[in-house]
């Protein structure tokens, strides 16, 4: 049964297939309000999410398909001691697709290697992402026609960001791509990330911690929220929280064509006078992640024969 639950699960190829069928859809959205008719969705959140699970549901019903769900970790029989593994054999016999995000690392794989419908990773602790990494590719095909010859600046917590890792992981398989890592020394990438991808892949990058210094030189501006959730201690989050605001006056330097992305939720990071410029890229994202989420869901029940 095929899953996701690392943006590497997919190809170049494959992703490249789920953006045309994601701008098909945003041309010709009657095509597909039928598609998934009868078919069920099930999201199973252990964390706190507000888009990522309202656009998985949006988009099933998009497809004309419905949605299954519990209201919260607490209500679910995890609470009573079920296993991720035994609540995965369960759900797969209500829905014929499961979106799932978790707290912990790996348990999305083993939601995979347990249930009977395709899975996808809907964030698995500070680990990855794919979905936000479909969302934010869409986002750059759009707004830059390419995805090769970038310069790409990743600002914020970049030790527990999910999406970074996840983001870095794809754009380092398209050739001629940059990246300027910028974060305070106790959030830089992990070394994982550094060694089997970049390193790996003998990809260009610095990593430095000063915002403004890199600005001038950025295709693409990713800020990131310090991930609160995932710090041992609440004085280091709050020594942390606001290593990066960025404001008009910071991004005078900018190019006129830098690309703003955040994958949200924001908490400072960028100041609310920057989300009428035309560079602000993030609630565009928070649509693109609806139509790769109905492509990639489209793709996999098709995929498990149930479409
Ligand atoms: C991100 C996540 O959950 O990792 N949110 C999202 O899905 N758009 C980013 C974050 O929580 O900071």
């Amino acid at each position: 049964m095929r899953s996701v639950i690392d943006i590497l699960d997919l190809s170049v190829a494959e992703i490249d297939q789920l953006l045309a069928t994601a701008q098909d859809v945003i041309a010709h959205p009657a095509d597909y309000a039928h598609v998934c008719d009868g078919k069920k969705l099930a999201t199973l959140f252990f964390e706190p999410s507000t888009r990522t699970r309202l656009s998985f549901e949006a988009a099933m019903y998009e497809l004309g398909g419905h949605v299954i769900s519990m209201a919260s970790a607490a209500s679910s029989s995890s609470a009573k001691g079920e296993s991720v593994a035994d609540t995965a054999k369960v759900v797969s016999c209500y829905a014929d697709i499961i979106a799932m995000r978790h707290p912990k690392e790996g348990a999305a794989l083993v939601a995979a290697q347990n249930a009977t419908v395709p899975v996808i990773n809907a964030g698995d602790g500070g680990h990855c992402h794919p979905t936000q990494t479909l969302a934010d590719l869409l986002t750059i095909w759009r707004e830059k026609g390419r995805f090769c010859d970038l310069t790409v600046g990743l600002c914020g917590d970049l030790k527990f960001g999910r999406t970074v890792h996840s983001l870095i992981n794809a754009l380092s398989r398209y050739g001629d791509v940059r990246f300027v890592l910028i974060s305070p020394e106790e959030l830089k990438v992990p070394s994982y990330v550094k060694r089997d991808v970049l390193q790996a892949g003998g990809i260009p990058y610095e990593q430095t911690t000063d915002l403004e210094g890199a600005l001038p030189g950025l295709d693409i501006l990713y800020m990131t929220r310090v991930q609160k959730e995932r710090f041992f201690n609440e004085e280091d989050y709050l020594r942390l929280k606001d290593s990066y605001i960025l404001t008009p006056q910071k991004l005078k330097n900018a190019r006129a064509d830098l690309t703003i992305m955040h994958p949200l939720p924001r908490v400072n990071e960028i100041s609310v006078a920057i989300d009428d410029d035309p560079r602000a890229c993030y609630f565009k994202q928070v649509l693109n992640g609806k139509f790769m989420r109905m492509a990639l869901m489209l793709k996999l029940l098709k995929e498990a024969g149930t479409l």
